[in-house]
């Protein structure tokens, strides 16, 4: 197989963007984590104090937002930078306001629509990995190879604190918890493309694997890719 588009998706924390990141890494793709462009429409509406309830505005914001996602210039381990009129917003885009509210956010079809659009523009140039929530079925349906990463939410929720701590956040296990359920249930029930394993994806499951084993993984689909 000779893969030139693949599609990422699973719940928050899953190990996708570490599966995706390294695997983009070794085949020299680009990679895009989807996940950062709601992330920075939500940011952007919080900092313009626009309301997160307020649809029309919300939409306007994200097709009007020039949002850039540039290889790292700075080793703090990001795997991309994000800017917005050039402002560094890589972290600030991971605050736990932004976590509260991206889910609503992502919801809106027209938000949706705009980044959706921007998102086939990046992948029409090939040799691209994509890391998302609706990647394989939605944004890219014809994607050469298509991942779904999965684990359990307390997993998830006991990798997210641990990231979340190193960077100095004080946000307890359980409410790192509480976030992810509420996100898994927004994300899975909403009616524009919501979380969901495409039929002809690969299911993985990273509850009980460590980085190590991931990158083992990573390795694994490169051959598989590359053969
Ligand atoms: O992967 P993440 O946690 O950074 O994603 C943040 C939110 O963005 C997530 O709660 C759902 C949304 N999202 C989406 O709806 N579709 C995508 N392709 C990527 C992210």
């Amino acid at each position: 197989m000779n893969s030139s588009t693949i599609a990422i998706d699973g719940p928050a924390a899953s190990g996708k963007s570490t599966i995706g990141y390294h695997l983009a890494k070794e085949l020299a793709y680009l990679y895009l984590d989807t996940g950062v462009l709601y992330r920075a429409v939500t940011w952007a509406a919080l900092n313009r104090h626009i309301p997160i309830e307020d649809e029309e505005a919300v939409t306007a914001l994200a097709s009007k937002l020039k949002i850039e996602v540039k290889s790292p210039q700075i080793e703090d381990g990001r795997q991309y930078t994000v800017q917005i009129a050039e402002q560094d917003i890589t972290w600030a885009i991971r605050s736990p306001e932004v976590n509260d509210a991206v889910s609503p956010v992502s919801v809106y079809p027209g938000v949706r629509e705009a980044l959706t659009q921007r998102m086939r523009e990046i992948a029409a140039k090939g040799q691209v990995v994509m890391v998302g929530r609706d990647i394989g079925t939605v944004v890219l349906p014809d994607a050469d190879l298509k991942l779904y990463i999965v684990a359990s939410v307390e997993e998830r929720a006991h990798r997210r604190h641990l990231e979340m701590k190193a960077r100095g956040s004080a946000s307890t296990y359980d409410e790192v918890l509480a976030n992810l359920q509420q996100r898994d249930r927004i994300d899975s029930n909403r009616s524009a493309a919501p979380l969901k394993a495409a039929e002809d994806a690969v299911i993985i499951d990273t509850t009980t694997l460590t980085i190590d084993n991931m990158l083992q993984t990573v390795d694994q689909l490169v051959e598989t890719v590359v053969a």
